[in-house]
């Protein structure tokens, strides 16, 4: 079974001190950091662009887990790669050309990662499961941090982790939305093993990062 790990979510961080945020997650042991970037037009709100990236990058050491929510995406994948990513994660809705837009994120040696949204299936996205890094399941429908998760979504990572050890293959299951106390180890039993989480990890317990991660982690 892979190691469980947490990638937090900066959208619940203060946004004023993202710097000093990012400090408080890697030293409360978390494994990356979520970046979610959002355009006002693949999903309802907007948040950061490569600038912001770059700056908060140079400053530390962790992965960044890029969770790209912009249409069209594809011309953009470069500038995300260039500020620091280290694993892009696209949305098949949002690019014309699926495959050759996972070919661009291979040819910047970055991880790939294909996300799907409640309502998507699992085919959209079946012919290319061996050549990715990771399959982002989304647990609410992007756009907000603070949302309740969807459990009819657990069938979706059920049926991906079939398919993963029929198949011999070794992409990441990671889940975003609504991770909690109540749902991370149902989230872990069904196959998921990076978990997501901007509420819980921020506001949880105080805000005690390492205490709400080491729960996630069901430590
Ligand atoms: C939603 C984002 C999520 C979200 C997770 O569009 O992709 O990453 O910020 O936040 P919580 O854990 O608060 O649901
Ligand atoms: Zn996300």
């Amino acid at each position: 079974m892979k190691k469980i790990q947490i990638s937090p979510s900066i959208l619940s961080a203060d946004f004023s001190q993202l710097g000093n945020e990012i400090k408080r997650l890697e030293e409360g042991g978390a494994d990356m950091i979520h970046v979610d970037v959002m355009d006002g037009h693949f999903v309802p709100n907007l948040t950061i662009g490569p600038p912001v990236i770059k700056a908060l990058k140079k400053n530390c050491s962790i992965k960044f887990d890029v969770h790209l929510m912009i249409s069209p995406v594809h011309k953009y994948i470069e500038a995300y790669s260039d500020a620091g990513a280290d694993i892009i994660t696209i949305h098949p809705e949002a690019t014309d050309n699926l495959k050759s837009s996972i070919l661009k994120i291979k040819s910047l040696n970055k991880k790939v990662g294909v996300s799907l949204n409640p309502e998507s299936k699992i085919n959209l996205i079946s012919d290319y499961l061996k050549n990715i890094d990771l399959v982002l399941i989304m647990s609410v429908n992007p756009g907000f941090g603070g949302q309740k998760f969807m459990p009819e979504v657990l069938d979706k990572v059920k049926q991906l982790k079939k398919i993963q050890s029929q198949d011999n293959m070794n992409f990441d299951i990671e889940i975003d939305g609504g991770i909690n106390f109540d749902n991370c180890k149902t989230v872990i039993e069904a196959g998921a093993n990076i978990l997501v989480s901007g509420t819980t990890v921020f506001k949880s317990n105080n805000g005690d990062i390492k205490k709400n991660i080491n729960l996630l982690k069901l430590k």
